[in-house]
């Protein structure tokens, strides 16, 4: 069958700029940016952007445009077994991610929901002890994930996702080009609210006073790397599928500028809108994202003059529903293309199976099993197993697919040759210099900031973790290597429908 194509250049950029426009922009990069130093994390932020990722998504929507295939396939047609192999555990480690976002944004669904009245008074929550005095979005957060009512909507968001994504490029695009440039008036609501509130101001100013002592850390460079990854969608396979689905000739140099920029704008923006809404109404935001969407962003919002407190809930929450959806439909996408690049299955089957698979992953994540009373750590089964598979598949797991790829495609596929390629059809021509970058530059500084991170990481992760939760630490730790790696040899070794 001919693989899908994009019906127009515009359909494809929202898409691409919908994947990477996410959670990561307007919750993960604030609650960093506060965590990193504030206005200091747009340093390191914008040097991993320049030098890391614009050459990656240069490099991986050009195996897609090339190659015409999803990840795993491409990544066999540039370096063999090592090559697909590389492909499968970037696709396995980012359906993991994958799994959890999408009960992330259930949620945010949940959330969304009470913003029409509930929300604005707190509920008390016995599993923890909590009287409902403690902060609106915080009891109700908590209220949410003790619910097994909360299951059905991760089905919800399932559901929603995979009717979204039936007919491929045909649906997503029709989607993407209402709900991206919808993103954007909402966020400039947002900023044009924080702005003109009295303080706003100051707000700004204080994250443009940055601490620059930060920059010596290498948990803020690991901090920075991740979240370009993260939130450019690279090392998931997004950009090398979404470019599959490109005429052979297209410019694709232009088009990783282009989607760069509009998410980096995005989020720089993101993180403004929301320093100056906290900064407006004297919250100190938790180092936590989750703590940031859900429970500091409510109280702030309530604190609004009346009237408006409900319609900016729910322009908030909606906004996130929106920005995650248009990305979770993208990592769906790059799991189906992979599969039926692979074997020989309809496309209404691969997208059942992964339905089923996916379905079940998320529920364990909103597992609303009380394992910490008193909320040392997470509270739940489900939100703890998500910080910790979190903290592997997103904070290592998205750097080392990225670090595999980008050698082999740099030393075995040739850096060289792919930018002739790509010169070839882009008015803007990369130069020697990206070899450099792709060779040497990018390796390097993911080895040692993986590297260090790893040494770091095994004088423990939660300093008041209760009894259990190490054992769980392990156990995930144990199921993310063998998910991701035994998976993705044994997926590399099975013989493809076109292999020869
Ligand atoms: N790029 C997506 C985000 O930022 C995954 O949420």
């Amino acid at each position: 069958m001919a693989r899908a194509t994009w019906k127009s250049k515009f359909g494809f950029l929202m898409a691409a700029a919908g994947s990477a426009i996410g959670l990561g922009n307007i919750v993960f990069f604030p609650a960093n940016a506060y965590k990193y130093g504030g206005g200091a994390f747009y340093i390191p932020y914008l040097i991993a952007m320049v030098f890391l990722g614009l050459p990656i998504i240069v490099m991986e929507l050009g195996i897609g445009r090339i190659f015409a295939k999803g990840l795993p396939e491409t990544m066999r047609k540039t370096a063999g077994f090592k090559g697909e192999m590389t492909g499968w555990f970037a696709i396995l480690n980012s359906s993991v991610i994958t799994m959890y976002y999408i009960t992330i944004l259930a949620w945010v669904l949940g959330m969304l929901f009470l913003t029409i009245g509930p929300l604005w008074q707190g509920v008390p929550v016995p599993e923890f002890g909590l009287t409902g005095s403690e902060g609106r979005g915080m009891t109700h957060f908590f209220d949410i994930i003790t619910n097994y009512k909360t299951l059905l909507l991760v089905v919800t968001v399932w559901i929603i996702n995979i009717l979204a994504i039936w007919r491929g490029t045909k649906t997503i695009e029709k989607i993407v080009k209402v709900l991206v440039p919808t993103m954007w008036i909402m966020m400039f609501v947002i900023i044009f609210r924080g702005l003109t509130m009295e303080g706003g101001f100051e707000g700004l100013m204080l994250l443009f006073t940055p601490d620059l002592s930060i920059l010596s850390q290498v948990d803020v460079w690991k901090g920075a790397f991740s979240q370009i990854f993260f939130t450019l969608s690279l090392g998931f396979g997004i950009m090398t599928t979404y470019a599959s689905y490109l005429p052979k000739k297209s410019d694709v140099i232009n088009d990783g500028i282009s989607v760069t920029f509009m998410n980096c704008t995005f989020e720089m923006i993101a993180g403004i809108a929301i320093f100056t809404l906290l900064f407006v109404f004297s919250i100190a935001p938790k180092a936590s994202s989750i703590s940031m969407m859900f429970f500091i962003m409510p109280d702030g919002i309530a604190q609004f003059p009346d009237g408006t407190v409900i319609a900016f809930g729910i322009l908030f929450f909606s906004l996130l529903f929106m920005a995650g959806i248009t990305s979770s439909i993208s990592l769906l996408e790059t799991a189906i293309a992979a599969i039926t690049d692979k074997f020989a299955l309809k496309r209404s089957h691969a997208l059942l199976i992964v339905f089923a698979i996916g379905t079940t992953g998320s529920i364990f994540f909103a597992l609303p099993t009380v394992i910490d009373a008193k909320l040392a750590v997470d509270g739940t089964l489900g939100l703890t197993l998500l910080d910790i598979l979190d903290h592997w598949a997103f904070s290592n797991g998205l750097l080392l697919a990225g670090l595999i790829e980008t050698i082999l495609i740099g030393w075995v596929f040739g850096a060289e040759k792919l930018r002739n390629i790509l010169n070839e059809t882009s008015s803007w021509h990369l130069g020697v210099w990206f070899d450099i970058l792709i060779k040497y530059f990018i390796p390097i500084a993911l080895i040692f900031i993986l590297g260090s991170g790893l040494i770091k990481e095994f004088s423990g992760l939660y300093p008041n973790k209760p009894t259990g939760v190490h054992n769980l630490e392990y156990f995930a730790l144990l199921f993310w290597l063998i998910f991701t790696i035994g998976g993705s040899f044994i997926l590399a070794k099975m013989k493809g429908e076109n292999h020869a």
